[in-house]
């Protein structure tokens, strides 16, 4: 099976290598932060405005897929405010004690980052509303009927979280938030403006068609086309003389399996299985998975997602269709009978309800 862990485009942090080369490529201040136009100016205006009044901003939720920048933004605030920024996440904190001990050292102004703040515990987030309105925390101390709860005053702090899952967060916490920043999908033109700035600080020399080349397979995310970039820089400096040409690039990707859509082998598998074995569909995800040599639930999850976003794949109640693009992006002939050929389709397109 073709573990996510492999995948050239996926959107996840992959492992310890990536991590500090990300770190090394993360902008940091908001006006090296590239593309999010609205958020960035929202929060420079959240910012400067507690700057100015000399108090501590309002708590910042940060809420969008992986990849788009949300450690990086949290990293930025507390460039920006200059504080220290303390890093911890929602899994981390299994019992409230322990944010009660991250809360009760934070100094004044602080900023204290929570990630995948949508699994924090129950009685953990419940500490942290307190935390939030009033810098206050209730520790309890001793069990049973003889137990107590100690007040205790915390610094005013600056919350950040950051969240894949801004829907799975209570509404009581979401409302906490005073600043709840959306981030989308990048432009290709932004993405493009990215690979050109982390080229010059890999020290790689690329043309513009080069990285517009890039920033196209990039799924519209910074992490994926940084990725990419760094394959494509091993390709030219291997096979060519170090410079990153549009042929080169696309000749690079070709290799690795990222078409121009950003597809990979996996993707591509499913859509042409999809075409060539069925027609177009209907048909069951377990017949397709079967057709491709996967599990369900790899071809649910890992490709389903982004050919629905892109147009090529749609789920109905029937089963998996392809849409005309599909066909088109496999340079295949449409069938007359195939189920979208001609026709205007009520579909579920699978899409996550907005946040
Ligand atoms: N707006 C941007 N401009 C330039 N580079 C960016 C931007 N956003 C993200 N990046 C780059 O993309 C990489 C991933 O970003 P980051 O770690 O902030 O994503 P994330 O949203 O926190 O992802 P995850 O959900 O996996 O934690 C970083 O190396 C960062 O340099
Ligand atoms: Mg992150």
């Amino acid at each position: 099976m073709s573990g996510e862990g492999e995948r050239l485009v996926s959107a996840d942090a992959e492992g310890a290598e990536e991590q500090v080369i990300e770190a090394a490529l993360r902008p940091k201040r908001l006006d090296d932060f590239v593309g999010q136009e609205r958020v960035r100016e929202q929060l420079s205006l959240v910012l400067r405005g507690a700057l100015r009044r000399g108090r501590t901003p309002d708590h910042v939720l940060l809420s969008g897929g992986p990849g788009l920048g949300k450690t990086t933004l949290a990293m930025i605030i507390a460039a920006e405010l200059g504080q220290p920024l303390r890093i911890s996440s929602g899994p981390a904190i299994e019992r409230a004690g322990d944010l009660a001990a991250v809360l009760s050292t934070l100094a004044e102004g602080e900023v204290l980052f929570l990630d995948e703040i949508h699994r924090l515990a129950r009685p953990a987030e419940e500490m942290l509303y307190m935390a939030m309105e009033d810098f206050r925390v209730d520790v309890v101390v001793g069990k049973g009927p003889g137990a107590t709860a100690i007040p205790l005053d915390i610094a005013p702090f600056t919350l950040v979280g950051a969240t894949t899952r801004a829907g799975m967060l209570p509404g009581p916490l979401r409302d906490r938030f005073g600043f709840v920043a959306h981030m989308d999908f990048y432009e290709p033109a932004e993405l493009e403006v990215i690979v050109r700035r982390s080229a010059r600080l890999l020290d790689v020399e690329i043309t513009d068609d080069g990285a517009a080349e890039v920033a196209g397979r990039s799924r519209g995310t910074p992490r994926i086309a940084n990725r990419l970039l760094r394959r494509v820089r091993d390709y030219a400096e291997v096979r060519a003389d170090g410079v990153i040409t549009r042929d080169l690039a696309r000749a690079a990707l070709k290799l690795y399996e990222v078409d121009e859509r950003g597809l990979d082998r996996l993707d591509r598998a499913v859509l042409a299985s999809l075409l060539r074995k069925f027609g177009g569909g209907p048909v069951g995800l377990s017949t397709l998975a079967v057709s491709v040599g996967e599990e369900p639930e790899t071809v649910e999850v890992v490709a389903e997602p982004f050919l629905v976003r892109q147009g090529l794949l749609a789920r109905t109640p029937r089963g998996r269709i392809a849409t005309p693009a599909a066909w088109a992006h496999l340079g295949l002939a449409q069938p007359a009978a195939s189920p979208m050929a001609g026709t205007l389709f009520e579909v579920d397109d699978g899409a996550e309800r907005p946040d």
